[in-house]
């Protein structure tokens, strides 16, 4: 498969995730990073640049001028990665679609279901793909979840208890630097903060892992530490369609947690059990009761999601290797749109259409929590 070109916007100096989409994209060297706008002042975009080996004349000073420059170039960018602050993600992905690139934007997709919904249409007109990076459904043990439900393991899924605690903002007048700061300040995060950052990954893992469809929600959401302005607690119950039932917990100050991102599936027929922080691992409780850890790299995983694994079992994976799970379905879909032979079953990443699932279940618990915690439908 020949190189893709990509650019990315955000992932300046400094910055956490734009890094990691880096580090993740070149595991399988399926594209190259030829082009960025990687921060809104012009020097510290050059200065990355630079680290990067970026030619200077694509270190973009304007993410628009970025989007126009890079659709007029015959050797432009195939896809660009949207790494910026929440409240920035709808404009940008916006300009990159009206100029006809593939967009790869981290979650939360955007602040509002409209403005998810306005970038899920004009994607599907202008027939652009659209990945919205849930990093944790890359993990082959996720997959292998997905693939055990669908064929039938642990039965009908009858509830779910899934919770994405952390402990990094857990003391007053500590805004948790730079990545802390824009996301407990409205202005920049939106109208929710951990249920934004933690909640959308906890639906979100749920959705793809289980294939359940959100009914309604009620929710409780809590402004815990003091001086913080936004959620930095929530408990959210939730209603499928089909009746199984489930309760989503995230928080930002639990002290000890750090990314323990934690699922527990219990069907009809058995349980599954999984902790992002040991993603090697699944654990399969069937009607004898006896636990199963089923590891990553061994016969049992599924093909599906076995072919994810670069390493022989016990060289561990991680995080980064989830990522680069979502590019490598992501880069040969782009790549396939190119040559003409793109079909809709090759998509094996998170779509637009999860990220406005994403929206969706934020708004409906924002709803639930304004009016004193009553159910909402989705
Ligand atoms: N998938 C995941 O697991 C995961 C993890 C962390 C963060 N995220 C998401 O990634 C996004 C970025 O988070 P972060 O922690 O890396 O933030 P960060 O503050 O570390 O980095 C943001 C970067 O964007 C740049 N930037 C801001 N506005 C810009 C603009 N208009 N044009 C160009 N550059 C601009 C900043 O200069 C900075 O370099 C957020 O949406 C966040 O929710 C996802």
């Amino acid at each position: 498969m020949a190189k893709l070109r990509y650019g990315m916007v955000g992932g300046g100096p400094g910055a956490f995730i734009g890094e990691a989409h880096r580090k993740a994209i070149s595991l399988d060297a399926t594209a190259e990073l030829v082009a960025g706008c990687f921060s809104r002042n012009h020097e510290k975009c050059l200065a990355q640049g630079e680290i990067l080996g970026i030619a200077p004349q694509r270190c973009y000073p304007d993410y628009r001028e970025m989007a126009r420059a890079e659709a007029a170039r015959e050797d432009g960018i195939s896809f660009v990665v949207v790494v910026t602050p929440n409240n920035t993600h709808y404009e940008i992905c916006k300009a990159f679609l009206e100029a006809g690139i593939h967009v790869a934007c981290d979650k939360p997709l955007v602040t509002t279901v409209s403005e998810a919904e306005e970038l899920e249409r004009l994607a599907k007109d202008k027939g652009l793909l659209f990945m919205v990076t849930y990093t944790y459904t890359g993990h082959v043990t996720m997959k292998f979840m997905r693939d055990l439900i669908r064929g039938g393991e642990i039965g009908t899924v009858r509830t779910v208890m899934a919770e994405y605690p952390q402990g990094w903002l857990y003391k007053e007048n500590d805004w948790g630097g730079k990545q802390g700061e824009w996301r407990c300040d409205p202005a920049q995060s939106g109208r929710v903060n951990c249920l934004g950052d933690l909640g959308t990954h906890v639906e979100n893992a749920v959705a793809t892992v289980t294939g359940l469809k959100i009914k309604r929600v009620l929710a409780k959401m809590d402004v815990v530490v003091p001086g913080r302005k936004l959620d930095d607690n929530d408990q959210i119950l939730v209603e499928y369609e089909g009746g199984a039932t489930g309760i989503n917990w995230t928080s930002q100050f639990a002290i000890g947690c750090d990314n323990s991102l934690r699922l527990r599936i219990y069907g009809s027929k058995g349980s599954l059990l999984w902790f992002q922080e040991t993603p090697e691992e699944v654990t399969l409780i069937r009607e004898d009761g006896i636990p199963n850890i089923i590891k990553r790299g061994y016969g049992a995983v599924t093909p599906g999601a076995a072919k994810y694994g670069r390493l022989p079992s016990g060289h561990t994976e991680g995080w980064l290797e989830a990522m680069g799970n979502l590019y490598d379905s992501f880069a040969a879909c782009v790549q396939a749109k190119n040559q003409g032979s793109f079909m809709e079953d090759m998509i094996d990443y998170p779509t637009i259409e999860e990220g406005v699932n994403g929206l969706k279940y934020v708004e409906a618990c924002l709803k639930s929590n304004e009016k004193g915690n009553i159910w909402v439908s989705l």
